[in-house]
């Protein structure tokens, strides 16, 4: 497994690649790597002849300089992961070499970054598109692979590259849970033991949430959600949305549209944990 720091090293190396005529699957990370993110190495290797992984913590996506700051950081052990997967390039560029100048573009993804997290976390989504569009533009791959725990994200990522024309295939991958049902996320790490402990009644709250959504109006469900979250004194709930899987609209009743999915964010003490889960898939 090589690793590489420098935008034009990996370049080269993808310019070498594909005179082979090799296919090049790439998933950016920002690292603090968990089953989630080795879940999107190990289906990478067997849809392209080379994984490229980029570790990135980027400053920009930030809204919150003190979450910045804790993210947790683990290099040692984020590239031990992924030489056991026989992950093919590592690259794992600094500030300096991804943002030369200050960044000024500006992204508008219309309703899909208003809403959510978009409006909890203003920035965020520009942050977000900035640095994918840099990474797409160096590394050029074929495929690219996206959790769908943010879902969100996810979304406005498939819109980038319809909107920009960029020649890559968007491969989304499903949430990876603890066996407790916590969806796996490098924030975890930073849980007390007793937050530990109170994390998985998210998902927990989820499931009841889609077993008993016909008992309830939207509004009813999306309350409901509300006082159970709000019921654990470790939980304050910051968002709970149903909304189109396409268009990230808020919806009025079940039959508006097929697909739906309860987006919900928690903070347990100042860690906010995302989670989601589809309503009729
Ligand atoms: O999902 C993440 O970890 C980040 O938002 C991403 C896509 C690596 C961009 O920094």
């Amino acid at each position: 497994m090589k690793i590489i720091y420098k935008r034009s090293d990996i370049k080269d190396k993808v310019k070498a690649l594909k005179a082979n005529g090799l296919t090049i699957g790439f998933v950016p990370t920002m690292g603090a790597l968990h089953q989630g993110h080795l879940s999107l190495i190990k289906k990478a290797k067997l849809q392209n002849d080379i994984v490229i992984c980029s570790i990135f913590v980027n400053p920009i996506q930030f809204n919150n300089q003190q979450d910045l700051e804790k993210y947790p950081r683990d290099y040692e052990s984020d590239l031990k992961k992924l030489e056991n997967l026989d992950c093919d390039l590592v690259f794992m560029p600094d500030v300096e070499e991804m943002y030369p100048e200050p960044p000024t573009q500006k992204y508008d993804f219309g309703f899909l970054d208003k809403v959510m997290e978009g409006k909890f976390r203003p920035g965020h989504f520009n942050g977000v598109a900035t640095v994918v569009h840099k990474f797409f533009d160096i590394i050029e791959p074929d495929k690219a692979y996206f959790g769908e725990k943010d879902f969100q994200q996810l979304t406005i990522i498939k819109r980038l590259v319809k909107d920009y024309n960029i020649p890559v295939e968007i491969v989304p991958c499903p949430i990876v849970r603890e066996s407790d049902g916590l969806a796996m996320s490098s924030r975890n790490l930073r849980l007390t033991k007793e937050q530990r402990i109170q994390a998985p009644y998210i998902y927990q709250t989820l499931l009841k949430a889609k077993e008993n959504y016909k008992k309830f109006s939207v509004i009813e469900l999306k309350n409901w959600i509300k006082e159970e979250i709000n019921k654990n004194s470790f939980m304050k709930l910051e968002y709970v949305e149903i909304v189109d899987m396409q268009t990230l609209h808020s919806v009025n009743n079940y039959n508006d549209i097929k697909n739906l999915i309860i987006c919900i964010v928690v903070f347990l003490g100042e860690i906010r944990l995302i989670d989601n889960i589809k309503l009729f898939y």
